[in-house]
């Protein structure tokens, strides 16, 4: 079956997306990495493998659905923080658009009577509550923490399934 046409551009454009927010998690990683906090930084290195997950899982429902994919290149980054609040906080806020987004291509499909496009897109509709969850999670946990940021080494470490469980 094909995938609808107007629903090809919103695709590709969430296939930007998704690589984006992988070389974001790319930078934060090394930003967590380059403080000391490898735990940190091996969370944020797992979220870069899973959003290259999801940029593959619509590349691979477009090839199914015989609509061409293109691959983008991805937005700017942001490769400085100020602290490690400002860095989950970003990947935060990043989380929440790709969860509006990922809302508005479900308010597509839906409009197009798409039905394969719409329950394809069901998966990511949980995975952004979950995404969202961990995220905001994390944040709490660094505000909690204020400077002693070998407890949030502990807690990413004692709950790697955080990062591990979507992928
Ligand atoms: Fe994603
Ligand atoms: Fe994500």
């Amino acid at each position: 079956m094909s995938l609808s046409t107007n629903i090809v551009d919103p695709f590709n454009a969430q296939i930007k997306s998704e690589f984006t927010a992988s070389a974001q998690y790319l930078a934060i990683a090394i930003y967590f990495d380059q403080m000391g906090l490898g735990e940190l930084a091996n969370f944020f290195f797992r979220q870069s493998d899973e959003e290259r997950v999801h940029a593959m899982k619509f590349i691979q429902f477009m090839l199914e659905s015989e609509a061409k994919p293109l691959i983008p290149p991805v937005s700017e980054l942001r490769n400085s923080f100020a602290s490690p609040s400002e860095a989950v906080q970003f990947a935060l806020d990043q989380e929440r658009k790709v969860t509006s987004e990922i809302n508005n291509l479900v308010d597509i499909a839906v409009r197009e009577s798409d039905h394969a496009a719409n329950s394809f897109l069901q998966w990511f509709v949980v995975e952004q509550v979950e995404e969202i969850d961990t995220m905001s999670t994390l944040l709490q946990t660094i505000k909690l923490a204020g400077d002693n940021l070998l407890l949030v080494e502990e807690y990413v470490r004692r709950n790697p399934q955080h990062a591990d469980a979507a992928a």
